[in-house]
């Protein structure tokens, strides 16, 4: 064979071995390790919210401040039901709880979005497929409420980056469900439209 004719022939032949690792590696992830990824991914995300919370008020974006805030609370819960499964399942959860890259309060909606995104489209949906197929229903359970909540705090994130000037003073109140993390500005809520939790277990978030 020529060179001209080999060249193809070794790119596709690497290419094949590269894409052979890399399935094999995603099907080893087990529902404890995704568990633990999602575990790892809430304690951040709730130790980023709060900071970028106190970085909104410092720039005067109050009520972008509350929703930092109510999803900073929501992570904490999501953080506690995976751990819960973890420990369920005769494991020690473990985080690593880096400090928060904090920049312009524009800029963290952004990157906060970003991560919601993700966690919507991407892992709680591969993680929720793997649980199924496990028969974990406890982990099922755990990323479907996650995934419910994320699509709200994706929602909002995406409103206040749309109209950032609209969100500077006053507050903004939001409920926020002490189970599974649902978070909303329907104060007429009368229980939790994804868990059925009562009112009176809803936080109001400021
Ligand atoms: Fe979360
Ligand atoms: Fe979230
Ligand atoms: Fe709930």
């Amino acid at each position: 064979m020529s060179y001209r004719r080999i060249v193809p022939v070794i790119v596709a032949a690497c290419f094949g071995m590269f894409l052979t690792a890399a399935f094999a590696e995603e099907a080893a992830k087990t529902t404890l390790e995704n568990l633990q990824a999602a575990y790892n991914g809430e304690s951040n995300a709730k130790a980023r919210y709060d900071a970028f919370a106190a970085k909104a008020d410092e720039e005067g974006y109050q009520q972008v401040a509350s929703l930092f805030r109510a999803a900073a609370r929501s992570e904490s819960f999501h953080a506690r039901n995976h751990a819960e499964v973890i420990k369920k399942m005769g494991a020690e959860p473990k985080a690593d709880v880096k400090s928060p890259e904090v920049k312009s309060t524009r800029e963290n909606v952004e990157t906060a979005l970003k991560g919601e995104d993700y966690e919507r489209d991407t892992m709680y949906p591969a993680f929720i497929e793997q649980a199924e197929a496990d028969k974990n229903n406890d982990a099922v359970e755990t990323f479907q409420e996650a995934k419910a909540a994320e699509t709200q705090h994706a929602k909002y994130y995406k409103e206040a980056l749309e109209n950032l000037d609209n969100w500077k003073t006053g507050t903004k109140d939001f409920l926020v469900c002490t189970n599974c993390g649902y978070t909303t500005t329907d104060l007429s809520i009368q229980k939790c439209p994804i868990c059925a939790f009562p009112r009176e277990k809803i936080e109001l978030v400021k």
